[in-house]
């Protein structure tokens, strides 16, 4: 007989009010009331602020190719409880690293200088020191603080736990020191400029940006379209694409594989640096550049067939420019991916969302096959998904672990997430997660 089928585990997100009363406390434990700054000053009051983590419906490994990504902010967040100080002392403490107090002072934060969680954090502040330098205004605006986080995200998933981290303090250190950066979109994309730098130069991460602007910049009930072609206006960089799942009948089931993830390792900057040694054998500034030739070829045809032999032509034949068959597979997905992305959000604008399955599948594929950026345990589960009714399945974000999606009709969400638990039993994985990846909002 057959094992027992374990049920679902879900991941709950906090309301607001339970993650802000959590962080206060762990606050008040933390530093005490009467523990004050060096100079003898009076401690000012504690404000908490809050990020989501991101989950990307598609258009993957596509934004350090300056390409398109249509993330949407989770439920979930991460709460930072900040108080600022007069001095430059910076005091951090997280429920998600107990024993991994930090302290430091913001003259000795730099790229290289601080190792572990603090430098999403104080990476940000000296991010922040820098884009206030190069504006001309003063460095001193960013003043020493003390921090307690705590989070509902679930931590190294491919969920971006370190974008809801750097964000909430970046909107922190923005209302402390009064740079009124999150009230304006504009003053957001520079929120999640500094975000990036954070984690590019001082967490040591090469990633792309997606996940930033996405916890800085998206809006319930949409998704986020994100160009990110450099020199791109910020502003004109994104678009809010409605995307109301409940009013479709549909949800978004978010699996998270436990399967280790490990961005800082080697295998996310090979493909970046594969990618980019392409582009430039192709005489192109990067494969944004590529795909939008192959796209204007295909478009300037007639019927969809023609459109489709036009398009396989055209990326064909700048394939065949390549020296070989790693960096033609890893080129061929940036330029589907782009182009699925593009299809996806058409239909979206058409209110077909149901019928956008297809378009995951083939980018899940794409991913698995050429790409080389999925894992067993994605494997599983987003077969596992489609066979339990779900419309189209991928894995999403880095990938070599990390979580899948997948969209099913609402009421076979359940269901569906039963069936991968015991798709994941029955190959002898460890129970994963799961989420409802309802469109949530921005950093606040
Ligand atoms: P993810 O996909 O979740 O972003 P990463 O490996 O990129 O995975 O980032 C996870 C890292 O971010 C953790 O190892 C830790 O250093 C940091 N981090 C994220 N959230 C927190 C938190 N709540 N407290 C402390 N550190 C955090
Ligand atoms: C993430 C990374 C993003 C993006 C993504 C793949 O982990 O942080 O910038 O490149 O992988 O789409």
């Amino acid at each position: 007989a057959l094992p027992p089928t374990p049920a679902a585990q879900w991941v709950e997100s906090w309301p607001d009010d339970v993650g802000a009363d959590r962080v206060r406390q762990a606050f008040a434990a933390a530093y005490p009331a009467d523990d004050v700054d060096e100079d003898g000053t009076d401690a000012p009051e504690v404000r908490v602020y809050a990020a989501p983590g991101r989950v990307n419906v598609i258009g993957e490994h596509t934004d350090y190719n300056a390409g398109l990504c249509l993330p949407i902010a989770l439920p979930h967040r991460t709460y930072v409880a900040l108080r600022p100080r007069t001095d430059s002392v910076v005091r951090l403490a997280s429920a998600q690293e107990p024993g991994a107090a930090w302290t430091g002072r913001l003259e000795d934060v730099a790229p290289g200088a601080v190792t572990g969680w603090a430098a999403y954090v104080a990476g940000v502040a000296w991010a922040l020191g820098q884009h206030l330098e190069a504006t001309g205004g003063s460095t001193e605006t960013i003043r020493g603080f003390d921090a307690v986080v705590d989070s509902c995200v679930p931590y190294g998933a491919g969920l971006s736990s370190s974008a809801a981290l750097e964000c909430s303090v970046a909107v922190g250190i923005d209302d402390v020191a009064g740079l009124g950066l999150a009230a304006t979109d504009a003053g957001r994309a520079t929120l999640a400029a500094a975000a990036i730098r954070a984690e590019n130069e001082v967490a040591g991460a090469p990633t792309g940006g997606m996940d930033q602007s996405a916890s800085l910049r998206c809006a319930p009930g949409h998704a986020l379209l994100l160009d990110c072609r450099p020199g791109l206006d910020p502003v004109d960089a994104v678009e809010q694409i409605p995307f109301d799942l409940a009013a479709e009948g549909l949800a978004l089931l978010v699996i998270d594989t436990r399967a280790e993830h490990a961005l800082v390792d080697g295998q996310y900057a090979q493909r970046r640096a594969t990618c980019e040694a392409a582009a430039a054998t192709l005489g192109l500034a990067n494969l944004r550049e590529l795909a939008d030739s192959v796209a204007g070829a295909a478009a300037a045809t007639g019927d969809p067939a023609a459109r489709e032999a036009a398009f396989a032509d055209a990326l064909g034949a700048a394939l065949d420019r390549l020296p070989d068959d790693v960096s033609r597979r890893r080129v061929r997905h940036v330029v589907t991916e782009i182009a699925r992305t593009q299809d996806l959000v058409a239909l979206l604008r058409a209110g077909r969302a149901s019928d956008v399955g297809p378009l995951m599948d083939a980018s899940h594929a794409s991913l698995r096959d050429d790409y080389e950026v999925s894992a067993l345990e994605l494997d599983v589960a987003v077969e596992a998904a489609r066979e339990a009714g779900a419309l189209g399945a991928r894995m999403t974000g880095g990938g070599f672990g990390g979580s899948a999606i997948a969209l099913v009709p609402a009421e076979r969400a359940s269901a569906v997430a039963d069936a991968v638990a015991g798709a994941f039993a029955r190959a002898g994985l460890a129970a994963p997660g799961f989420l409802l990846a309802v469109p949530s909002a921005p950093a606040g």
